[in-house]
């Protein structure tokens, strides 16, 4: 075997790196753009770090490969270590906290913890509904990310933020963008510079994180003794996981359990309101299983396969959390040509891995029946990632596709999404992607 040499963007600066036509607020999309020239494996360097970044579909199959790679915590989601500590998402894999919470909590992700689920859901559903009833136009991504927190802090927690009924953003819910921002900005700024320029900025982020823990604590507290069978109600009862990281759990899934799925719903909504073919086809279908029902049952919601097919094509073509790393396990051969040595690792690039030419066809077009049974048999598997891969795949992907289905199901059967004809797409990127200023005006069919 001869080792091949991974390329890179041709014009890099001294000290600084590749980081030409690149601008902080669009790393996904800039690189996304070098990849596309550069071929299914390149690397980009930051000041002293080089990346491997993986946008070949072969490739990333490679890296799914348990037996010789595993999770690695890098860049976005390090930063986020502060704000979840030990939580699901951000333990290390040596973590004895991992496995011990995963045990726990997987009861709370089966088909029947979803069905107990399911009124609370159509609950919150029916929130959004009275607020876009009363006419007007609604910024997307803004009433999605209101959704889906009250869903996960209701159905996780018994936790309500009064999203759709308070005038202003809940304190928490300011404190958590705050620390995310701020978490995400130390990838990009050196540590002296932020010392000296940022002690203000540093101070607001620990406000941030002990307002977050200081508001979980007395959710807890108010909790305990009182058992239940929700996220919660599980670790409480289970006595495997202490105080500190019961708080890191609650913290991780109020925030991997709503951003991604807010951004899912607004790219679907987008493509909706561009495609009014397949946005009739879908609405055919709602009302074709949902009939005469007022309120779907749990059922009605899994029936719905031609509106999960929008949901999986707009997480191809946006997989809103963009993209997941891995490490060597030992010393291997990356697709039978690039040496990693143990430890080393990649960041696998969905936007470009669920885009490449070699599988898809006609990658850039929108079209749900790529997701049409006989078609994904017919696909390579590990050609499409959007909750990751392995034993650390999202233990939250039954919750986000049963809450955004139905919730698309619910908005198609009652509105024509009106948008508007200028709207050029924007995606905006603060660890995950969203659509930016995306609006429609939803009017009662
Ligand atoms: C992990 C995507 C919804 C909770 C992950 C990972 C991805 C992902 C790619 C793996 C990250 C890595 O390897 O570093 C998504 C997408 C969602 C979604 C695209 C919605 C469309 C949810 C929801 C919840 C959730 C609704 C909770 C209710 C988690 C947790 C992990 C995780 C706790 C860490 C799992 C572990 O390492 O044990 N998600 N997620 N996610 N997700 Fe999700």
């Amino acid at each position: 075997m001869t080792a091949a040499v991974i390329p890179h963007p041709r014009w890099r600066v001294p000290l600084l790196g590749d980081v030409l036509g690149t601008s902080r607020r669009t790393p996904v999309q800039d690189t996304m753009r070098m990849g596309r020239d550069l071929g299914p494996v390149f690397t980009r360097r930051f000041l002293d770090q080089e990346i491997v970044f993986v946008g070949g579909a072969a490739l990333a199959a490679d890296l799914a490969d348990e037996s010789r790679f595993a999770k690695h915590l890098a860049l976005g989601v390090e930063a986020l270590r502060d704000v979840g500590g030990d939580g699901l998402f951000t333990a290390y894999n040596e973590e004895p906290n991992w496995r011990a919470a995963h045990e726990v909590l997987l009861p709370a992700f089966t088909q029947s913890a979803m069905r107990a689920y399911h009124p609370t859901m159509v609950d919150v559903t029916a929130q959004l509904v009275g607020k876009w009833d009363r006419g007007g136009v609604v910024d997307v991504s803004g009433d999605m990310t209101k959704l889906t927190l009250e869903t996960i802090g209701r159905v996780g927690f018994g936790y309500s933020f009064e999203s759709f009924s308070r005038a202003e953003t809940h304190p928490f819910v300011r404190a958590m963008i705050g620390s995310l921002r701020y978490a995400q900005r130390k990838n990009f700024v050196l540590p002296l510079v932020r010392k000296v320029f940022g002690r203000e900025a540093e101070e607001r982020y620990q406000r941030d994180l002990a307002y977050l823990a200081e508001v979980v604590d007395e959710v807890v507290r108010s909790r305990r003794g009182s058992g239940g069978s929700d996220l919660l109600g599980l670790m409480l009862s289970s006595g495997e996981l202490d105080e500190v990281n019961i708080r890191n759990q609650v913290i991780t899934f109020l925030i991997a359990g709503h951003e991604t799925t807010s951004g899912a719903l607004s790219f679907a909504l987008y493509y909706l309101s561009r495609h009014p073919e397949v946005a009739e086809k879908a609405r055919a279908e709602v009302d074709a299983v949902w009939g005469s029902a007022d309120v779907p049952e749990f059922e009605q919601v899994a029936k719905l396969r031609y509106v999960r097919r929008v949901l999986d094509e707009a997480l191809r073509l946006w997989p809103t959390a963009p993209g997941f790393a891995r490490e060597a396990r030992a010393d291997t051969v990356l697709g039978g040509r690039y040496p990693m040595r143990a430890g080393q690792w990649a960041l696998v690039l969905l936007p470009l891995v669920h885009r490449d030419p070699s599988v898809w066809a006609s990658p850039e077009a929108f079209d749900p029946d790529r997701f049409a049974p006989a078609a994904v048999k017919a696909r390579p598997a590990h050609a499409y990632k959007p909750f990751g891969t392995g034993e650390r795949a999202c233990i939250g992907r039954q919750f986000a596709v049963h809450e955004a289905t139905l919730a698309l199901g619910t908005v198609l059967r009652r509105y024509d999404l009106v948008g508007s004809p200028d709207y050029r797409l924007r995606v905006a990127e603060m660890l995950t992607l969203k659509p930016d200023g995306f609006t429609v005006a939803p009017r009662r069919r």
